[in-house]
């Protein structure tokens, strides 16, 4: 027979291994619940009042079943990360090269995709920002266009369901002013029409075709290289792309400019993609929204 002084001790020796075993399934489920909600939406570390989620693509969502959930039993519905966005989470996680822009620049971009995509977004220039792009896109189309052959062999490398396409640019820096002068005086630079048509010096013709018969709803300039003479500069691609914008069937284009601490980015922005038409600017980053032009026809080409 036990003495009654033994009952209490066996007692709290069978009740607290399962008070602690219980903490931790606990701690266990709300720690996986919450980490996979970061990486469902992990945007929400910048700024989410306006956020949408970005569904994931047709081919990916089908890997999403219930019994990839299992070890999950107390979650009653469970989303898997699509494989490319946890691709990209593990490359910026592993990389020590970052993107060129801040924090601060990338998060302009970053509310307007949180509003838009998956959509049609065109980028001007390769870097390091692909991958970020393509993913903060996903589920829509992210086209780049770069000036440097073997740099795209390079990124493809690393991103090879990357959409690219190589342009050769017409102009250098130094011809900056006189097409800045052409562009403000002659009034074919105020027509709007397909770039393709267009009588304006400044229009530039030499993107894939398809480039012009797609209507983009964010276009980010990055390149071509502007910060010496022989470079081609951002001269035709700013004016292109704000005559791209003005062109659209219906609906308004966000184009985002970087470098404007630049004179050519500067001075070509507030003439062709205008100052009543920017919404911000963030440390090196002006960020423009312009309307289509074809849906009133008596639009000023600047407001
Ligand atoms: C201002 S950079 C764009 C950089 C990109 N936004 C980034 O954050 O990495 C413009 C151009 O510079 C060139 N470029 C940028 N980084 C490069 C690199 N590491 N090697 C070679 N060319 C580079 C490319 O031609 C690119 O289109």
């Amino acid at each position: 027979m036990r003495s009654t002084t033994e009952s209490p001790i066996i007692l709290k020796l069978i009740i607290t291994p399962i008070i602690i075993c219980s903490f931790f399934l606990f701690l266990g489920v709300l720690t996986r619940t919450s980490f996979t909600s970061f990486l469902q939406n992990p945007s929400s570390i910048f700024q989410t009042s306006n956020s949408t989620n970005v569904p994931a693509d047709p081919q990916e969502s089908q890997s999403t079943t219930p019994t990839s959930c299992q070890s999950l039993p107390f979650t009653p519905a469970c989303t898997k990360i699509p494989p490319s966005l946890a691709n990209s989470l593990v490359h910026y996680a592993t990389t020590k090269i970052t993107p060129q822009q801040t924090l601060e620049e990338i998060s302009v971009s970053l509310r307007i995709l949180e509003k838009k995509s998956p959509c049609n977004f065109l980028v001007f220039g390769l870097g390091h920002d692909s991958l970020m792009w393509i993913s903060l896109n996903h589920g829509g189309r992210t086209v780049f266009l770069e000036q440097d052959k073997s740099w795209i062999k390079k990124i493809q490398e690393k991103i090879p369901t990357l959409e690219s396409y190589h342009v050769v640019y017409d102009t250098t820096l130094h011809q900056a002013d006189e097409l800045l002068k052409i562009g403000m005086q002659e009034e074919v630079c105020k027509v709007v029409t397909d770039p393709r048509f267009s009588k304006c010096q400044l229009a530039f013709k030499g993107f894939p075709t398809d480039v012009y018969d797609t209507e983009w709803d964010l276009i980010m300039v990055d390149a071509p290289t502007g910060y010496f003479d022989a470079a081609p500069g951002r001269m035709k691609v700013i004016y292109t792309a704000g005559l791209m914008a003005r062109n659209r069937k219906d609906g308004e284009t966000d184009v985002f400019l970087h470098d404007v601490d630049r004179i050519v980015e500067d001075e070509f922005s507030k003439s062709f993609l205008c100052e009543g038409y920017l919404v911000e600017q963030v440390g090196r980053i002006r960020h423009f929204n312009i309307p289509s032009h074809r849906t009133r026809l008596s639009r000023p080409y600047c407001p």
